[in-house]
């Protein structure tokens, strides 16, 4: 029987991270195996995974040399930086160590969990939006944009994954249906009219396995994945039927979600703006049938809540 190839994950007691690893561990017949990189290989967390079957290892990647040690022997390395960087600094620095250490350890096929340089679209001479932070449109989307170039620079091959809204955030993220004053619940986002292109966060990771079941098809290539393009209201329309009760959808502008206040609201007004703005674009990019393809299973927005309607806080 033919040795199995290890791919190393990074985040792999998170959302994206942990999808990969169940992914493979869900597949007797895989040619993988996973080896999960956690700070704390005692955590609850890892030691689920260790249950499940994972290797575990420690890592951490603002660390450099913990992660070479983590890569090594590798085929595989799925990258993907956390909410806790969201200083672009760090972002870039974290980016770095991880195409780094790929480099320093001969992965020989990396995903690196990227999304776009909106600057591209709007420059930060466009007025649209603010600029933030001085340099940014989108901090958390610039920033790994930019990344790129840091495992292209360094050769090493890699496939740019772009991925999408995770559902998710309305049970983690507070961005579920809200209790309007007349009692009613309403679904808040400031896109109008545009699609949203949404997925289980689950199933990015799936989507993973699927590219590593590629080889080496999509190295250099940049593959967007979604599991839904849905409006605002086509999503509240959703929630009405999954919950039983009436959701409707309150449209704000980016202005007005801004101003919201809470932490990153600035950083998330620009960036559902610049899905709006750039509506054909950002679906185009990420395509429901090339998704299905690389995951057979792919969550609707309908089997997502079918599934998680329940943990959703009704606030
Ligand atoms: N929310 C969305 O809608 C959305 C959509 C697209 C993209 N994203 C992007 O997704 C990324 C987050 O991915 P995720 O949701 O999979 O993360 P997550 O679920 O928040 O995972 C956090 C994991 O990160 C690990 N971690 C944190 N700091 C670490 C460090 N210094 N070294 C090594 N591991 C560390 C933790 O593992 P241990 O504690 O075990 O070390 C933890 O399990 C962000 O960059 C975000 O911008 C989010």
């Amino acid at each position: 029987m033919l040795e199995k190839q290890i791919i190393a994950v990074v985040g792999a007691t998170g959302a994206q991270g942990g999808g990969l690893v169940r992914a493979i561990l869900n597949d007797p017949a895989s040619s993988f195996i996973p080896r999960a990189i956690t700070r704390d290989v005692n955590s609850e967390g890892a030691k689920k995974l260790a249950r499940l079957g994972a290797l575990v290892v420690r890592g951490d990647v603002d660390d450099e040399e913990s992660l070479k040690s983590a890569f090594e022997g590798a085929y595989g390395a799925y990258c993907v930086t956390f909410w806790s960087h969201v200083s672009p600094d760090k972002e870039t620095s974290t980016a770095r160590n991880m195409a780094q250490a790929a480099k320093a350890t001969g992965i020989k096929h990396a995903i690196w969990s990227t999304l776009e340089d909106t600057r591209k679209w709007i420059p930060l001479s466009d007025n649209r939006m603010p600029t933030l932070m001085g340099h940014y449109k989108v901090p958390h989307f610039d920033t790994k944009g930019e990344a790129n170039r840091l495992f292209s620079d360094l050769g090493v091959p890699t496939t740019f994954l772009l991925t999408s809204f995770y559902w998710d955030n309305l049970i983690h993220f507070g961005m579920g249906p809200k209790k309007e004053p007349d009692g009613k619940l309403a679904f808040t986002l400031p896109m109008g009219d545009k699609k949203l292109p949404g997925i289980a966060a689950e199933d990015i990771g799936k989507c993973a396995y699927g590219i590593f079941k590629k080889d080496t098809e999509f190295i250099g290539k940049t593959l967007g994945v979604a599991g839904g393009h849905l409006t605002g209201a086509q999503m509240a329309a959703s929630l009405t039927v999954a919950l039983g009760q009436e959701v409707r959808y309150h449209s704000v502008t980016p202005e007005q979600y801004r101003a919201f206040g809470f932490p990153g609201a600035e950083d998330l007004g620009n960036m559902f703006q610049f899905k709006r703005d750039f509506e054909e674009y950002y679906c185009g990019a990420r395509n429901l049938d090339s998704t299905r393809a690389l995951n057979p299973s792919l969550q609707t927005f309908d089997t997502w809540l079918e599934q998680n309607k329940n943990r959703i806080p009704l606030g």
